[in-house]
């Protein structure tokens, strides 16, 4: 029995395993990751890999045991993922996991952009499945928007197509810690967590602390959603990524990320990381 994570390798992955050995022994865990040379650093500090690619649903017999609990962290492989999910889901049913916590979307089937189809089907096969789950559906990281930094000082402005809307976002080590409270806890079999930072903002609420932290002026830049589309696409991003960040901003718009039940600070104990303070942070990691 273990405290099982997949998708260890990642960005969120890391962190919850950084958040599971504050609170549990590394020998209590077990990374699932696709590439074990990747996987090295984690294996070196004692804690378990096990090799296993959601594509490849014969690798993932023997990534899970019976009674483990497992955090089940949604591939990135746009398309291709209620396949890949099934079959994560089927291995873990077949172990008999005692809890399968999966990441999905803010809102779940309220969510009507392109990104959470694939999460709201993901559920729906999980509820089918008859397995324990916790379903952590994460509202949007701080990151994805203070990830592009760099990029917005250089233009000189905050792009998107969010038009007013509000997005109630936290840092991705929030939910990092929300998903290691709920492994090593005890009474989140079969429920549903709607996580979200405390506080909801608009783009230009967020072009406005740029402004103020770097001391320029970086106003919000409004684009229709094929315009939003065409920016990324010339600055490298591929064609359907940029759709589905564009789409995913027509929900921000209309309201779709914005809610903030304080279910995330619940499970912290604490209030999410204030925008404000993921800023100051990534201003810092800025090269000067
Ligand atoms: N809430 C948000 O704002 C937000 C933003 C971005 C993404 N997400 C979603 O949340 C997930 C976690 O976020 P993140 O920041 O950690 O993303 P990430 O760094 O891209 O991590 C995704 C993880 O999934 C693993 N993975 C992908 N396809 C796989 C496969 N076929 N078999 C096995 N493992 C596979 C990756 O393995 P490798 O390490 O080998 O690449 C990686 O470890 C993402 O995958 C995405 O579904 C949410």
């Amino acid at each position: 029995m273990s405290i099982v994570v997949t998708g260890a390798t990642g960005a969120l992955g890391r962190l919850v395993i950084e958040e599971l050995l504050k609170r549990t022994a590394p020998d209590e865990i077990v990374s699932v990751a696709r590439d074990r040379a990747k996987a090295a650093g984690l294996a070196a500090r004692g804690i378990g890999v096990e090799i296993a690619d959601y594509s490849r649903p014969e690798t993932l017999q023997g990534a899970f045991a019976s009674g483990d609990r497992v955090l089940f962290i949604s591939g990135n492989e746009a398309g291709r993922r209620l396949t890949q999910h099934r079959a994560v889901i089927d291995a873990a049913r077949e172990a008999g996991v005692a809890l399968l916590a999966y990441t999905s979307v803010l809102g779940g089937p309220s969510a009507t952009f392109s990104i959470a189809e694939e999460h709201v089907a993901t559920e729906q096969a999980l509820l089918a499945s008859g397995v324990p789950y916790c379903l952590l559906r994460n509202g949007w990281y701080h990151e994805n928007y203070t990830g592009t930094l760099a990029a917005t000082l250089r233009t000189g402005a905050v792009v998107g197509s969010a038009g007013e809307g509000r997005v109630a976002t936290a840092a991705r080590r929030d939910y990092a810690e929300a998903a290691a409270v709920v492994l090593t806890g005890s009474g989140h079999e079969n429920t549903v967590y709607e996580l979200s930072g405390d506080t909801a903002w608009t783009m230009a609420e967020y072009a406005a602390e740029v402004s103020r932290q770097t001391g320029r002026q970086i106003p919000y830049r409004d684009l229709p959603q094929e315009r939003y589309v065409a920016l990324m696409v010339e600055a490298g991003v591929p064609a359907l990524g940029a759709q589905m960040v564009a789409d995913a901003d027509a929900g921000i718009a209309r309201g779709e990320l914005a809610a903030t039940p304080g279910e995330l600070s619940g499970l912290l104990g604490r209030p999410t990381t204030p925008l404000a303070e993921a800023i100051t942070e990534a201003l810092k990691e800025l090269p000067v």
